[in-house]
């Protein structure tokens, strides 16, 4: 059988551009391994030792899982010895993590992760991620700084994210098309099982934890009676299917075509989900997807950050649906227009 793996992948792409220096295939080469090794401990979830809580909380108050950790530790080691980034900002760290010893000191890149998704569903063996965005610094020498991090996604020299899910996929996009591949873990090789990935047209799924219902914006709510009205000719009533993980439920509606929404709510206008490190990576792919991600008035990989862990609303998905509901936010709700 005539397979392609990640490795082979990312050093043919690197061809296509004869200036490249070899150390974003290299960077995205140690995503890959320390991916692997997150992947085994998942999949070993259900044995004592590595399930539980390490007894910390993390900044956005959260407890943390010993996964979390173990997943945070894993991609901070493969990418400090890789020595092509100079930084990385991480949900579980406060503060950005500087890598100052020499080898690494002038690393071209940051990279902003969620080292794992959806690590509440861990004890329920239900799908989890890890989501990555990889920036060129924008300081010049030296150590890196806050500075390097706070650019808008539409900067992004490459984002992906890996699933631990019934099989564990990577998909990631430089810029050029979005493309998936998925573990053997017979031969411990990540092969191109998706090539090209495009979202379809349009499509029948919604994802929103609708519990939040009453806390809506009054869009989000008309939005969803969208959703449920019955008009087959434009295969409504949809169905909702929300896993709770997002990469999960992002990579789900990528391929059978659906909207994944977390709307900013009254009691906390942008949100739950980190803009960084959640919303810019997969709106990168989403817009490689030929898809759209949107606060619900303006482009994701548009807006300005201005911390580290700040948050912001998310509605993403093939561009048709994605749209349809940006006009109920701006029909409805013009006071949830974030302030940037
Ligand atoms: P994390 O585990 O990194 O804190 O992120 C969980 C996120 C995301 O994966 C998911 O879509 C969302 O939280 C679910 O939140 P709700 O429980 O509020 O729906
Ligand atoms: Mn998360
Ligand atoms: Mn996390």
């Amino acid at each position: 059988m005539k397979f392609k793996t990640l490795t082979e992948f990312i050093i043919e792409k690197q061809a296509e551009y004869p200036q490249a220096s070899g150390n974003l295939t290299r960077l995205l080469n140690d995503i890959g391994i320390a991916a692997k090794f997150v992947n085994r401990e998942v999949n070993r979830a259900g044995l004592g030792e590595v399930m539980g809580y390490v007894g910390e909380v993390n900044v956005q108050g959260e407890e943390q899982k010993k996964l979390d950790v173990y997943a945070n530790n894993q991609f901070i080691s493969a990418l400090r010895s890789g020595g092509e980034c100079c930084a990385i900002g991480s949900e579980e760290n406060e503060e950005i993590i500087i890598f100052d010893n020499e080898s690494s000191k002038y690393g071209k890149y940051v990279v902003a992760m969620d080292p794992l998704d959806g690590s509440s569903n861990i004890e329920s063996n239900v799908s989890i991620g890890t989501l990555f965005s990889i920036y060129l610094r924008r300081t010049v020498r030296g150590t890196a700084k806050m500075e390097d991090f706070l650019q808008p996604g539409r900067n992004l020299v490459a984002a992906g994210y890996v699933l631990y899910g019934s099989s564990t996929v990577l998909v990631y996009s430089t810029g050029n098309g979005v493309n998936g591949f998925t573990l053997d873990p017979s031969v411990g090789l990540f092969i191109l099982s998706h090539p090209d990935m495009k979202y379809p047209e349009t499509g029948n799924i919604y994802s929103i934890n609708e519990a939040s219902y009453n806390y809506f914006p009054e869009g989000v709510k008309q939005y969803i009676h969208y959703c449920q009205e019955d008009e087959p000719a434009t295969g409504r009533p949809y169905s909702t299917r929300y896993i709770g993980s997002m990469v999960a439920d992002i990579h789900r509606n990528l391929i059978r075509g659906g909207i994944f929404i977390y709307p900013g709510t009254t009691k906390s206008k942008t949100g739950k989900l980190r803009l960084l490190y959640e919303c810019n990576p997969v709106a990168f792919l989403a817009e490689q997807a030929g898809g759209k991600a949107s606060d619900g008035f303006k482009r994701i990989l548009d807006i300005e950050p201005t911390a580290l862990h700040q948050r912001a609303p998310i509605f993403v998905g093939p561009s048709a649906m994605v749209e349809k509901a940006e006009e109920f936010m701006q029909a409805h709700s013009p006071e949830f227009k974030p302030e940037h």
